[in-house]
């Protein structure tokens, strides 16, 4: 009867002392489990006198009772209490704000590639391609500009090899176009060209859009009216638009097309030089030695050409005055497009 006391105050001291599940399991094999304490008393059980077993019995039955009950009890406690902190661990607070995924926004470069691509669509023109590492006879000599002619100047090339350039502008694909296709042509040439030129308003990368119109009984007349049209849709209906006498060597007669200045409304700024005029592209009749080289009789044929930078045009668009800010990758200023 004592050894049965003294395991049951075993038992309590113990168990006041065990504050989790695993140490509540250490508990419970230590007393139920198979070589338990308890176990080894049940088990011991019929050793014990006939006489004497009725009374132990009771108080076995009794301090078993009491180990199962307290094990029970405690072992549901414990589990409410490792929910209510694992809840409280695992809480999500759905008031805060979520994470921002960073979108990224097109270079303004290509939104305006894109406008300008549109409006000469929409006039019936499509598109062509060509080489941006080009061979020095369609950059240069199939559009009337021989070696050693100073027209060469006119653009610093990067050269790859005698023959091979970096193209300096988008002409050479018209020539590639009048080569694979007969008349009447209808096309723009966007793309990325290159020159050895560097400061507020050139980058060694920049990009240009050519135009091809070639048929029967093309004239300056159409040359006019397309690209005032153009103008006009791109810059606003308003905008001044006038066409000065100028030089290219794969044109005749050329032209440059200025635009009223948008910073000072034709006053005479900064910008503008104080002319009040703003070019934004060059253009021609196509000079009838193009038409040879590429094959077609200049009999037979006219046509006009333009060409414009779109730098130069995203620039006036947006009020940008320094090109290099399109090329060095600032966030802060390419997220404002
Ligand atoms: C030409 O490149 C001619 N091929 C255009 C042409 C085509 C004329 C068809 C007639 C017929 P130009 O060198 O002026 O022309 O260049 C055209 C435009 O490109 C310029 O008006 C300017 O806006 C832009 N440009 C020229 N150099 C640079 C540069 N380094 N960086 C940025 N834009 C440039
Ligand atoms: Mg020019």
């Amino acid at each position: 009867m004592d050894d049965l006391l003294s395991l049951k105050q075993a038992f309590i001291e113990e168990s006041a002392s065990v504050s989790d599940l695993s140490g509540l399991q250490g508990l419970r094999v230590k007393y139920t489990g198979k070589k338990g304490l308890l176990t080894a008393r049940l088990k011991a059980l019929s050793a014990v006198s006939p006489e004497q077993r009725p009374a132990y019995g009771k108080v076995l039955n009794e301090i078993k009772e009491y180990i199962e009950g307290f094990l029970k009890d405690r072992e549901a406690q414990l589990k409410e209490g490792e929910k209510d902190r694992r809840l409280l661990a695992e809480r999500i607070d759905i008031t805060i704000p979520g994470r921002h995924t960073p979108f990224g926004r097109r270079h303004p470069i290509n939104i305006i590639l894109a406008e300008i691509t549109d409006i000469f669509v929409s006039m019936g023109f499509g598109i062509a391609d060509g080489p941006e590492v080009e061979l020095d006879h369609y950059n240069f000599e199939s559009l009337n500009i021989p070696k050693d002619h100073p027209a060469r100047d006119m653009q610093d090339t990067y050269y790859v090899s005698d023959e091979v350039v970096l193209r300096t502008h988008t002409s050479p694909v018209q020539v590639r176009v009048m080569e694979q296709r007969k008349p009447p042509l209808r096309i723009i040439a966007p793309g990325k060209v290159y020159r050895c030129d560097a400061d507020v308003s050139h980058t060694p990368m920049f990009h240009q859009v050519e135009g091809l119109m070639v048929d029967t009984a093309v004239t300056f007349s159409d040359l006019k009216g397309i690209l005032e049209l153009f103008v006009h849709s791109f810059f606003g209906k308003g905008t001044p638009v006038r066409f000065r006498p100028s030089y290219f060597p794969f044109t005749e007669p050329s032209a440059e097309v200025d635009i009223g200045c948008i910073f000072c409304g034709g006053k005479g700024c900064r910008v503008c030089k104080t002319t009040g005029w703003l070019e934004v592209l060059g253009c021609g009749m196509v000079n009838p030695r193009v038409f040879e080289m590429a094959g077609y009789d200049p009999g037979a044929y006219t046509g006009f050409a333009f060409g414009m930078g779109v730098e130069r045009m995203t620039m006036l668009r947006y009020s940008i005055n320094d090109i290099r800010l399109f090329y060095e990758d600032d966030l802060r200023f390419l997220g404002q497009f």
